[in-house]
């Protein structure tokens, strides 16, 4: 079973493609951690993420073992994560890693811009999660400030404006939605909901609709 989510900034497709791979026991994929990985590997040389060959030297030298890495969260190296990310050289060092993940005989579910378009056009189900971006900032800033982040609403509004724009609008591998997606709008839905509306579109989907758990 694949399963592929898409969608735009603190959409909430993170936190959902983890519950989702508890309910059916299938491995998780957060690709965005790739993207802010090879970002990572690029501030810590020095170098700007604007700098084409550094960023494809990172992503070509990338340490999966660092996908843990807490640090990646940090909200200044989602900018820099989506600037790494609109290379075409970046993104197809990445894809080999990230079809094999997606092959595994467990089964899989991988979250991000591009898998239900490009990734894993094949995919079982295609989610596509999204909230309005008030609603999305609202959260990552509630997120944020209990992490212990100085940072203002307005500012994580502005930074999640600018990855949407950056990210729907570039050549390679633009975020939307793919013909064949579900689409989930949790703006007005807490996680739970959320989930339980994931899980029934999923379960429908498959042809399981009406079975329990
Ligand atoms: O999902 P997250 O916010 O962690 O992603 C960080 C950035 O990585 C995004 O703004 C986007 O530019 C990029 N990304 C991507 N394709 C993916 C996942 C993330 O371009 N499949």
């Amino acid at each position: 079973m694949l399963i592929a989510i898409d969608g735009p900034a603190a959409s909430g497709k993170g936190t959902l493609g983890r519950l989702i791979a508890a309910h059916y026991g299938l491995a998780h994929l957060d690709t965005g951690k790739l993207y802010r990985a090879v970002a990572r590997d690029v501030v810590a040389i020095g170098a700007a993420p604007a700098d084409t060959e550094a960023a494809f030297a990172a992503a070509k030298a990338l340490d999966l073992a660092t996908l843990d890495d807490p640090a990646l969260m940090d909200g200044k190296l989602g900018e820099a994560a989506s600037l790494v990310a609109s290379y075409p050289e970046v993104r197809d060092a990445l894809l080999a890693y990230q079809r094999a993940f997606a092959r595994r005989s467990t089964g899989a579910v991988l979250d991000g811009r591009d898998i239900g378009t490009v990734i894993c056009p094949d995919a079982d189900v295609k989610l596509f999660v999204t909230a309005s971006a008030d609603m999305r900032a609202a959260r990552r800033y509630r997120e944020l400030r209990q992490a212990g982040h100085n940072i203002t609403e307005a500012d994580v509004l502005a930074d999640i404006r600018r990855r949407d724009h950056r990210d729907k609008n570039r050549a390679a591998a633009p975020l939307r939605q793919a013909k064949d997606a579900y689409l989930l709008d949790t703006t007005n839905l807490d996680i739970d909901a959320a989930s339980k509306a994931a899980i029934a579109l999923i379960d429908a989907a498959m042809g399981r609709a009406g079975q329990a758990g």
